[in-house]
């Protein structure tokens, strides 16, 4: 089975509650034509049927695609994560995705539009059986050749050392937050120690993030300061100094547009010159544990903050192990 490598850019498709399935397919037939290849789908952006309508008309070989799929957290646990994978490549109109991930380690989810104080009553702490139960999912996906790889998103270290204790077939890639000021420098060395690659999510600070993901204190990575004075130098936008920043890390960003002018120019970004090491080193002092998407609405009855959700001192909040 040839295996297509993973491109260095992909390109986003969660509208956020305000972009429509059909505005989110044709940005992905512009990315195409542009020259992106991968394109990163879940089943709760609501628009894989649409973009799979785009992905047959392209007529770009299956083969030179790389779909990523999410099962939702509403489809945990073995049966529904097969499911899952076979409702999104019938909507993808393919037969296989080249990388399938567990968008989230909780069984929690919440309805469209939610608020940020809404909470689903079920909601639970991390329960590490259940989750591999989810994953021996993943890992028949694997073994019957449904998908290519699997992996993980919004994953801790604390939990991914559970998984690779227990797991029979690694992930081979980890969905996470990933931008100038929030590096999540030891959990993606970690991540590089254990051979799994980051792909980074919100690479530009995610500026049109649904409401309840914001609060006063949050930066936009592409309004810091350093980054715009980085950019000036460069004579390039500020986006383009985040996913240069993302490669120089060896991250592969996903950034989302719904314009070809930024489209393409966030594709060019990471085909063009690098940031220098100097520069990279410059781009750390921005690093300020800015967490955009902090997951308020995926909290459990009795969690002392989002923070529970991340495991910050390193042992899983109401969890067991
Ligand atoms: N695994 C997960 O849990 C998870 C969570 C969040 C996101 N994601 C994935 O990551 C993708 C990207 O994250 P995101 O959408 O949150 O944020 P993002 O890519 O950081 O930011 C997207 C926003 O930046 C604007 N933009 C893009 N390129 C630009 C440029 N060159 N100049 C100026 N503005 C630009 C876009 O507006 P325009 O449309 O006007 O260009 C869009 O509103 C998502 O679409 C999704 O696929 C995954």
């Amino acid at each position: 089975m040839d295996m297509l490598q993973i491109p260095k850019i992909g390109m986003g498709t969660f509208g956020s509650d305000h972009i429509s399935a059909g505005v989110m397919a044709s940005s992905v037939k512009e990315a195409l034509a542009i020259g992106y290849r991968m394109i990163d789908c879940a089943r709760v952006y609501n628009n894989e049927r649409e973009i799979g309508e785009v992905l047959a008309a392209s007529k770009i070989r299956r083969s030179e695609l790389w779909l990523t799929g999410k099962v939702w957290n509403d489809m945990h646990g073995k049966t529904n994560v097969i499911k899952s994978a076979e409702l999104s490549m019938k909507d993808l109109q393919t037969d296989y995705l080249d990388l399938f991930l567990v968008h989230w380690p909780f069984p929690n989810h919440h309805p469209p539009f939610a608020h940020v104080d809404e909470r689903n009553p079920n909601a639970v702490p991390y329960i590490h059986e259940q989750f591999m139960d989810t994953w021996s999912g993943m890992e028949e996906l694997r073994r019957k050749g449904m998908v290519r790889h699997i992996g993980v998103s919004n994953m801790t270290e604390a939990k991914l050392h559970l998984l690779l204790r227990d797991c029979s077939i690694r992930p081979f890639a980890g969905e996470l937050e990933l931008h100038p000021t929030f590096a999540q420098k030891e959990l993606r060395s970690y991540m590089e120690q254990e051979g799994i690659i980051s792909i980074g999510y919100s690479p530009l600070g995610s500026p049109n993030r649904p409401e309840r993901d914001r609060t006063a204190e949050d930066v936009v990575d592409m309004n810091h300061p350093i980054i715009v004075e980085l950019a000036k130098k460069h004579g390039v936008h500020p986006a383009s100094i985040c996913l240069k920043w993302a490669a120089g890390n060896g991250i592969i960003p996903i950034p989302l547009s719904t314009k070809v002018k930024n489209l393409r120019s966030n594709f060019e970004s990471i085909h063009s010159d690098s940031l220098t090491e100097e520069e990279l080193t410059m781009l750390e002092a921005v690093d300020s544990n800015n967490r955009l998407i902090k997951g308020q609405v995926f909290l459990w009855e009795g969690a002392a903050s989002w923070r529970d959700l991340w495991d910050e001192d390193g042992t899983i909040a109401g969890g067991k192990s």
